[in-house]
């Protein structure tokens, strides 16, 4: 069970916008990033302790070329191009996760669209800590 669901239509948008015209999204919607390289969304996550965390994005790419993504922790990039394959279809949610460091407290959580496709579309961030 993850610590925390953190919805993306809930978190900072930079290129990016809040839709529902697809199935399968949790909370009100998701995040259709601009099709232009940096585009972000970022969130700000609450880690109970300090120390290892999992972060899962849920995702849908409903193409067949990758929508990789930077990604940050508190302004600090901890994966560089990290995949976000296709998915099938814009329907169908896929979860892509990484380990990080996390500090107690609020943390920032940046993905950062690297091609000029954009990100892929982004339903919400789940943390886990151990
Ligand atoms: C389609 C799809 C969008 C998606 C976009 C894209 O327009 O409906 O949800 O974000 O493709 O390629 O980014």
């Amino acid at each position: 069970q993850p610590d925390g669901w953190y919805q993306a239509e809930d978190a900072t948008v930079a290129q990016g916008a809040v839709e529902s015209n697809h199935t399968g999204y949790t909370g009100s919607g998701f995040v259709n990033y601009d099709n232009v390289s940096g585009s972000y969304v970022q969130w700000s996550v609450t880690a109970a302790q300090a120390g290892p965390a999992t972060l899962t994005f849920r995702y849908a790419n409903g193409t067949t070329t990758g929508r990789p993504m930077d990604l940050a922790v508190n302004g600090t990039a901890v994966s560089t191009g990290h995949p976000f394959g296709g998915t099938g279809d814009w329907n169908t949610w896929q979860s892509a996760s990484l380990t990080v460091t996390l500090k107690a407290g609020a943390n920032t959580v940046r993905a950062t669209a690297t091609t000029v496709n954009g990100g892929p579309n982004v339903d919400r961030l789940e943390l886990t800590q151990p």
